[in-house]
């Protein structure tokens, strides 16, 4: 496949001195049929779909049934009534959080290296309810330690109720053996809940051949447009789970004193919605469904060896996560110890024109138990950047990290 090609689809990508984007674990870079789709819906017929059954009206409820369709397809849901749309991932996790019943003492287990939208929403149910969140330490270099994860859910036991974790690192790119771990997890009478944030977009998720529960994650870190995420669920759990917003579309009809829900999706999907967010997303997913996932996810890890081979020989940072890049997708991220984080962020753009994202990521748990108030510095690759790209990075960074030093 030849993804430099594809930088001809980026409006911003054919620009001249365009950047070397490196900030793609945050959000992605749109194409025109993502940007065309949101132009379309405010030029064309902005209007209201799923109940004004007017000619614009129409246009937009046959246009979201097709962004629907195109994500269940792209996950391989048995159906498209499993997926909801969200405003992003943070969304359906508390959706999924909030929505099932919990008993005091219930147990959920998470990793060490939790985004905040999978560790907080717990955090918040141990407190107001009383469930009882365990970590789950990872191995010295951040992979997942199955033997730890086996003893933790036999310590729960009957108490296990969910399980809980991040497919694929923001922190660190690490990629979890979701397979196995949903194995253990159901043989334990568990149900598994999967943070794919940075695994959908950058690889083939299959939510049937992973036998997962739960699947969250954010279409504008896979080309669609910002503030739009979906939660896959199976229906009949999805048909079990409490709404976390009651009204509009949530309901099959109401009197004064009594109210019968729809079924999912409507269900979660209470209010008018983002429908341009929602045909620009299924644009985006229609247009990553012309790639092989499995290419994207070897194209970044190439990417990733050129970013990691200079700096893992700096004596002044350290890569998070294990050393070989293969196990860490397209996440180059580097432990800045005493060097300061935000400055050479902004150094890299200003001096050389390389975005990316300094700081915790949202993972302030891990740097927090580390003593790491610095955070990391972090270059994520996507499909459309390049060799000179990565080089102009790893280039740039270990000049800079020489000038601080
Ligand atoms: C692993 C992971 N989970 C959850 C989130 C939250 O995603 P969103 O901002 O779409 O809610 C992110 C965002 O960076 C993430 O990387």
């Amino acid at each position: 496949m030849n993804f430099k090609q594809r930088r001809e689809d980026f409006p911003t990508l054919r620009l001249e001195d365009t950047p070397a984007y490196l900030d793609n674990a945050c959000v992605t870079l749109k194409p025109d049929s993502v940007v065309d789709a949101v132009q379309e819906y405010y030029l064309v017929n902005p209007a209201c779909g799923g109940r004004s059954v007017h000619r614009y009206g129409t246009k937009v409820s046959q246009g979201v049934r097709t962004a629907r369709s195109n994500i269940a397809s792209f996950i391989n849901a048995e159906a498209n009534s499993e997926v909801v749309f969200t405003r992003n991932a943070t969304h359906s996790l508390n959706q999924v959080a909030h929505g099932l019943e919990w008993n005091e003492g219930d147990v959920v287990l998470t990793t060490d290296r939790e985004h905040n939208s999978n560790l907080v929403p717990w955090l918040q149910l141990e407190k107001e309810q009383g469930i009882d969140h365990r970590v789950v330490a990872s191995k010295p270099d951040n992979t997942f330690d199955l033997e730890t994860f086996e003893a933790a859910c036999a310590d729960a036991g009957s108490k296990l109720k969910l399980v809980s974790m991040g497919h694929v690192g923001n922190l660190d790119g690490v990629c979890l053996p979701i397979k196995e771990i949903t194995k253990i997890t159901h043989d334990h009478g568990a149900l598994m809940c999967v943070d794919g944030a940075q695994s959908t977009p950058h690889m083939k998720v299959d939510v049937k051949a992973l036998d997962i529960d739960f699947l969250a994650f954010s279409l504008h870190k896979m080309c669609g447009p910002s503030g739009m995420g979906a939660l896959w669920g199976r229906y009949d759990l999805l048909d079990g789970l409490r709404t976390i917003q009651a009204g509009g579309q949530t309901v099959q009809s109401a009197t004064y004193d009594s109210f019968e829900w729809a079924p999912p999706p409507g269900r979660f999907e209470g209010g008018l919605g983002n429908f341009a967010g929602m045909l620009a997303s299924g644009a985006a997913v229609e247009y990553l469904s012309e790639f092989d996932m499995d290419a994207i996810k070897e194209h970044e890890i190439k990417l990733n060896r050129i970013m990691s081979k200079p700096i893992r020989d700096l004596d002044a940072v350290d890569i998070i996560g294990p050393e070989d890049p293969a196990l860490r997708g397209g996440i180059c991220s580097i432990l800045m110890n005493e060097l300061p984080t935000h400055d050479i962020a902004i150094l890299l753009d200003e001096v050389a024109g390389v975005m990316v994202r300094s700081g915790q990521h949202c993972v302030h748990s891990w740097f927090h138990d580390r003593g790491h108030p610095n955070g990391s510095l972090r270059a994520s690759a996507y499909f459309y950047n390049t060799e000179e790209e990565a080089k102009l990075f790893a280039d740039t960074f270990e000049e800079a990290v020489q000038a601080f030093s």
